[in-house]
């Protein structure tokens, strides 16, 4: 490829734009990727359209966190790649004042190094090419401390958070992906223990479970700093969650929120579900149908996201116009419906199969729950999944009524 991007990145390549910037990607056709791949291509420089979406809420929900701050902020992204993402943060969110970006791979250090140029954004970002534990733990005296830290790796960001946490400044948000989902819902469950601290369970709502689990492994983490967090906003899209938590120092702090977490019990007989501060000692005996149940924690079992947060995220959205806006929108109103929810949800056709009956409609299953007076909303995280305050065997009576009313 002998173009003049193609030439400047050294590897087949083109310009793109996205928000408010433009970059030089990898492209991705001459690595035979397709758009959905997220597993790091054979490009040299890691690049995912896909990811517009994750993008695009992101700079939504920092310009929501400045402006609720409000006051001029720092942001690191240690694991930058081709420099899209935190360059966005430069030019997109309100009152940044300083972003750094690295990245250990050399070719997407240059890349990014090329970007940031294209952008005439010199004076605003610093680029490293290092590990990213070493970018944190360079910036974590008081005065270099970041307001803003987006930990965006391959597979689980737990390596990285121990000095994500030293790096943030009082009050600051740390946002965090993991792609790591094979161990967080439970097919490699030794992974997710050795990991995350906790134990994941294979169960139909197992994408909720992941956020808990990364939710409490931040909590406790931050906990050895004397620190604490709240948890602002999560969400599960495509192959990736991904949790935005704000920090504030104290031992104190710290202690409050650990007393969000605690464990998940589950009857696969029936269906039932509990949340538990504690198991030790505690029956596992499922009220409803007297099976074992079983447990997934210690996770975060407190709320995993803040509606008033949201609300602000909307706003900013829709003074936007992102290609994902009507995407963004969907995610923020189903969040926040279901952010006073209880934990867990039910999916229609697990429970449907369960009882060898025909699936219903999720708005008839939704009614019929309104109509016998219980809490109904529907869940981000899967279409067909219903979060509501109903029993399991209510659940499995109403199921009856709504699909065979004569039984
Ligand atoms: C998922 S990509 C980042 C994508 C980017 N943030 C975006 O929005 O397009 C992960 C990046 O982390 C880099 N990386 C992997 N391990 C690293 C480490 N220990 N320190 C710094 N960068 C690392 C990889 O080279 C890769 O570019
Ligand atoms: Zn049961």
């Amino acid at each position: 490829m002998a173009d003049k991007e193609g030439y400047v990145a050294g590897f087949p390549s083109e310009i793109i734009k996205e928000g408010k910037v433009q970059v030089l990607v990898p492209k991705l056709e001459a690595y035979g990727v397709v758009p959905s791949d997220y597993a790091p291509s054979k490009a040299p420089v890691f690049y995912n359209p896909v990811m517009e979406f994750n993008r695009d809420l992101t700079v939504l929900a920092f310009k929501a966190f400045q402006h609720m701050v409000n006051h001029e902020i720092s942001i690191c992204e240690p694991f930058t790649s081709q420099g899209i993402r935190g360059i966005r943060f430069a030019v997109e969110v309100d009152g940044v004042t300083k972003v750094l970006l690295s990245d250990i791979n050399t070719a997407a250090y240059e890349l990014a190094k090329h970007n940031v140029e294209l952008n005439k954004l010199e004076d605003k970002i610093t680029l490293k090419h290092k590990d990213a534990n070493c970018v944190l733990s360079n910036n974590a005296s008081p005065k270099k401390r970041f307001d803003i830290i987006d930990i965006d790796p391959f597979g689980t960001p737990v390596p990285y958070l121990d000095s994500a946490f030293r790096a943030l400044r009082n009050n600051g948000l740390l946002a965090t992906t993991a792609t790591d989902l094979a161990p967080l819902c439970g097919v490699h469950a030794k992974a997710c223990v050795r990991k995350y601290g906790g134990k994941p369970l294979r169960t139909e709502y197992c994408h909720e479970l992941a956020v808990r689990l990364l939710a409490g492994c931040m909590a406790s983490l931050a906990a050895k700093h004397d620190i604490g967090i709240r948890i602002l906003f999560s969400h599960s899209s495509d192959h990736y969650i991904r949790v935005y938590a704000q920090i504030e120092y104290g031992a104190k702090k710290g202690d409050e929120s650990l007393k969000n977490t605690g464990y998940i019990l589950h009857c696969f007989n029936c269906l039932h579900r509990e949340t538990a501060h504690q198991i030790f000692g505690k029956s596992d005996q499922c009220p409803e149908c007297d099976s074992k149940m079983e447990h997934a924690g210690p996770l975060w079992i407190g709320g995993i996201s803040d509606p008033s947060f949201i609300e602000h995220v909307m706003k900013e959205n829709q003074n936007t116009a992102f290609k994902n806006s009507a995407k963004i929108t969907k995610l923020l109103t189903l969040t926040k419906n279901e952010a006073t929810a209880p934990a867990t949800y039910y999916v229609i056709d697990k429970l449907s199969g369960k009882l060898k009956l025909p699936a219903p409609s999720v708005q008839a299953f939704l009614t019929a729950l309104h109509n016998s007076g219980f809490q109904a909303v529907q869940t981000h995280f899967n279409t067909r999944g219903i979060k509501t305050d109903a029993p399991a065997l209510m659940m499995h009576k109403l199921l009856r009524d709504i699909v065979a009313p004569q039984h």
